[in-house]
């Protein structure tokens, strides 16, 4: 762990539909040093929102706790993700007068009041605004601004991409962090964190589709030079896949999930053509048979609908191929589905790779999480860390080893 004590703690829980993802992280010099991970099942979770407050607090207080207990810390609070069909993207141009500045730089200031006026969308009362994103900013006629500070001009003008949620499924997030005995540092889009952990900046430049199939939802992300374009919540994902294989296999829900993990395949031809499965029939103790290219005929079916679904998402939008020459990156749990993205090639011509955390951000426990299932809890941590421009106020500092320790430092901090 190094010289851990001058190092800063960041602690990411991923709230999905089937698990409670908790990274813990040391952050020195922009490194992510995974010192913790805690994983726990999540039955409180519909969809990707929070159906259950009880059930989803307990597995997030499950999942922090070990997390906790690895990397030898107690946090205080946590960044987390949302999700969920009602995320909606809305494009906001907001503009502000430098006239009042003549001849002087434009400053913070001036791009906040700009950034402020883009974010006053119509919107309806029961939802809010999670995220601003500055696409792009247009200091005069000049556009394709990354930054403007300190460039001169009569006028700024933004475009931004404000990424609105509902207020009960953020509010929901909040409470149930709350009721595990943490406070919520900052909530994230799971498809924004994916992509920082597992994009590339070649292909965020040139364009490129992330789509994180989880178990409840399919979350889309587009990026094009450099800056996010488009977010969409499907919600479904990879458990319709096990409960089309519990009524087709007749077996229970626990067996289906097996089967799919173990001998799950998308093209049937994968397999040879004499392997056979057992299969445990459900509520008695016969075990019939089903061959492994059959299995894969069941999955196929569903894996298609998927892919379609994301085709039609990204044809209402009126986004063509052009927009994502750098191809589709799948990930999520569902993306370790043998197959999937020679499925995503296929069905939507395109180059299609599966994305797992990138190791280069990574130091420490790097293999536990190079799961395309850690992607949104590693890449909640990397996109705080740059939100925040490692402000020393925004991180907790980290509190020795033991319990003592930290009694002793929380007293410290108080006399
Ligand atoms: N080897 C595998 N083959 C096929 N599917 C898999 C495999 N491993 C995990 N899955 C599926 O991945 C899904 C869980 O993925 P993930 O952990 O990303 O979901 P989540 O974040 O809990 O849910 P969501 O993001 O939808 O709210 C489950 O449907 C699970 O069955
Ligand atoms: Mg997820």
């Amino acid at each position: 762990m190094g010289s851990a004590n001058d190092g800063h703690i960041v602690a990411a829980v991923d709230i999905g539909t089937t698990k409670v993802c908790t990274v813990i992280a040391e952050i020195k010099e922009n490194e992510i040093n995974v010192i913790g991970t805690g994983w726990e099942e999540n039955k409180g979770v519909s969809k990707g929102n929070v159906v259950n407050i009880a059930d989803t607090s307990e597995a997030i207080r499950k999942s922090l706790q070990k997390a906790e207990q690895m990397a030898s810390v107690k946090v205080n609070s946590v960044v987390a993700s949302v999700s969920g069909k009602n995320i909606a993207g809305i494009k906001g141009h907001g503009m502000t007068s430098l006239s009042h500045s003549k001849q002087k730089e434009i400053t913070e200031i001036d791009k906040d009041r700009a950034i402020e006026g883009a974010t006053s969308v119509p919107m309806s009362h029961d939802m809010e605004v999670l995220h601003v994103i500055p696409t792009q900013y247009i200091v005069d006629s000049q556009d394709e601004i990354k930054n403007p500070i300190g460039m001169t001009g009569l006028k700024l003008e933004v475009d931004a991409y404000i990424i609105t949620g509902s207020v009960t499924a953020i509010d929901n997030v909040k409470k149930v962090i709350s009721k595990a005995g943490y406070s919520t540092e900052d909530i994230v889009l799971q498809s924004i964190a994916s992509s920082e952990a597992v994009l590339y900046p070649d292909e965020k430049d040139i364009g490129v589709l992330l789509v994180d199939i989880g178990g409840g939802t399919t979350d889309l992300a587009l990026y094009q030079k450099d800056a996010l374009k488009f977010v969409k919540v499907i919600p479904v994902g990879g458990n319709l896949i096990t409960s089309d294989l519990v009524t087709l296999l007749q077996t229970t829900k626990t067996n289906a999930e097996e089967i799919k993990k173990k001998y799950g395949i998308v093209f049937p031809e994968d397999a040879a053509e004499d392997e056979m499965i057992d299969v445990p029939d459900m509520g008695s103790n016969k075990v019939t048979q089903v061959s492994r290219r059959q299995l894969a005929v069941y999955i196929q079916a569903r894996v298609r609908e998927l892919v379609e679904f994301v085709r039609i998402e990204l044809e209402k939008e009126g986004i063509d191929k052009g927009m994502y020459s750098g191809g589709v990156v799948v990930t999520g749990g569902t993306a370790q589905l043998n197959g999937i993205e020679k499925m995503l090639r296929e069905q939507m011509n395109v180059r299609a790779r599966v994305g797992v955390p990138i190791k280069e951000k990574i130091v420490g426990l790097y293999d536990i999480v190079s799961q395309p299932e850690y992607s949104t809890a590693v890449g909640l941590v990397g996109y705080f860390v740059n939100e925040s421009g490692l402000n020393n106020h925004f991180l907790q500092k980290k509190s020795g080893d033991s319990i003592w320790q930290i009694i002793k430092n929380l007293i410290s901090e108080y006399i």
